[in-house]
C-alpha cells in the first residue's frame, strides 16, 4: 500500500512537470514568465549538482568505511574538520552570489512598470471571480481577459474582500491582489492564443473555482473586441429571448441589481459580473465550464451547487425566497437572453 502512495506520489510529480500542459510554468509566452522559468532553471540544476555530489558521497563512505566480517576496526574518532567547514560555508555563499545577479535583476526588472504600457487594466478579485476594468477605453468585462500580442500591459490589482493572487502560468508568476493596497505588475505576451489563469491565494471554498482566461489577440483583434464591447446590448426580438429579458429586468428576479447591462436602465449592479457581452464569453462561472445553454442554466438554476458559497447563490433574492424561486421555464427564458448577448 505504501508503496503504491508513494508511486502515486512521484508520478503526480512528474506529470505535473510536464511542458505541454496548459498551466505549465515550464511552457513560456512571454518575457517574464521566460525570466522566470530561466532563474528557476539555474538554481535547479545548481541543486542537482549539490544532491549527486553529496549522495555520492554518502555512498562512497558508506562503502568504504563499513563494517566488514572478521575485522575489529573502530571507526575513527574525530572533532571538525577546518578544511571542510570553510569550504562548506564559502561554496554556498560563491553561489548565492551568483544566483543574486539574475534574481536581482528580474526582481528590478518586474518592479518596474512600464512607462507608456499599450493597455492598462484594472483588475478586482471577487469571492469568486475577476473583473477587468480597462480604465482607458472604457469597458468592463469578467474572468476573459483579452490582451494585444507582444505589447506592455499594465495591471493594477485590487480587491473589495480577501485576498487573492492573479496568475497566469505561461505568462507571469503570481502577484497577490490585497484590499486596500494596489499591487502592480505587468506582462508581455509573445503569442497569440488561449492561456489560463488562476487565483493563487486560498480566499475561500470556491478557491479552487476562481478562474480566468488569457485571450493574446493580434492589434487588429484587439480594437475589434474594444469596439464590441464597448457596444450596448443587443436588445432580444426572439420571443423566448424576450421572455428572458423580462424576467431579467423585473423587481421579482432583481438580477440588475447585481449585474450590469450596459444601454439598459434597469441593470446597473456593480457587485457581479458585467453581463453586457456575456454571450461572447467563451466559459461561464470563472472560468469553469463552457458558455453552453445548458451549462447556463444549470448555473442559474443552482449556482450554489456549482460554486459553493458564492455571493450570488447566498444572496440572489430568487435563491434565498422560496416564494420567488424561478421555473424551470424561467430558468430556460433567462439562459435564451443571456446567450444572446453576443
Ligand atoms: Cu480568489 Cu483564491
Amino acid at each position: 500500500m505504501k508503496k503504491i502512495i508513494s508511486l502515486s506520489i512521484v508520478f503526480l510529480l512528474i506529470v505535473s512537470c510536464g511542458k505541454d500542459l496548459p498551466m505549465s510554468t515550464f511552457d513560456t509566452y512571454g518575457p517574464i514568465a521566460e525570466e522566470q522559468a530561466f532563474i528557476f532553471s539555474i538554481i535547479f540544476w545548481a541543486g542537482m549538482v549539490v544532491l549527486v555530489a553529496v549522495e555520492a558521497a554518502i555512498i562512497y563512505v558508506y562503502f568504504k568505511y563499513r563494517r566488514r566480517k572478521n575485522s575489529n576496526r573502530k571507526a575513527a574518532q574525530f572533532h571538525g574538520n577546518t578544511k571542510l567547514e570553510i569550504l562548506w560555508t564559502i561554496l554556498p555563499v560563491v553561489f548565492l552570489a551568483i544566483v543574486s545577479v539574475p534574481a536581482l535583476s528580474a526582481i528590478w526588472n518586474f518592479a518596474t512598470m512600464p512607462e507608456n504600457p499599450a493597455v492598462v487594466v484594472n483588475v478586482k478579485g471577487h469571492q469568486y471571480w475577476f473583473e477587468f476594468q480597462y480604465p482607458d477605453l472604457h469597458v468592463v468585462t469578467a474572468n476573459e481577459l483579452h490582451i494585444p500580442v507582444g505589447k506592455q500591459v499594465l495591471i493594477n490589482l485590487d480587491s473589495n474582500n480577501v485576498l487573492h493572487s492573479f496568475w497566469i502560468p505561461k505568462i507571469a508568476g503570481k502577484t497577490d491582489i490585497i484590499p486596500n493596497q494596489t499591487n502592480q505588475m505587468w506582462i508581455q505576451a509573445d503569442h497569440t492564443g488561449l492561456y489560463y489563469g488562476q487565483c493563487a491565494e486560498f480566499c475561500g471554498e470556491s478557491h479552487a473555482l476562481m478562474r480566468f482566461r488569457v485571450i493574446v489577440d493580434t492589434d487588429e483583434d484587439f480594437a475589434a473586441w474594444i469596439d464590441h464591447q464597448k457596444t450596448e446590448a443587443y436588445v432580444p426580438n426572439d420571443p423566448l429571448e424576450k421572455e428572458g429579458y423580462t424576467i431579467f429586468m423585473s423587481p421579482k428576479a432583481g438580477c440588475g441589481g447585481c449585474h450590469m447591462i450596459h444601454g439598459s436602465k434597469k441593470a446597473k449592479g456593480r457587485i457581479g459580473p458585467n453581463l453586457t457581452h456575456v454571450g461572447s464569453r467563451q466559459h461561464l462561472a470563472a472560468g469553469i465550464m463552457e458558455n453552453t445553454q445548458d451549462n447556463l442554466r444549470q448555473w442559474i438554476k443552482d449556482p450554489g451547487k456549482i460554486k459553493p458559497g458564492n455571493i450570488m447563490a447566498s444572496q440572489g433574492a430568487v435563491y434565498m425566497d422560496p416564494n420567488k424561486a424561478l421555473t424551470d421555464s424561467e430558468v430556460i427564458a433567462l439562459a435564451s437572453y443571456l446567450q444572446s448577448l453576443k
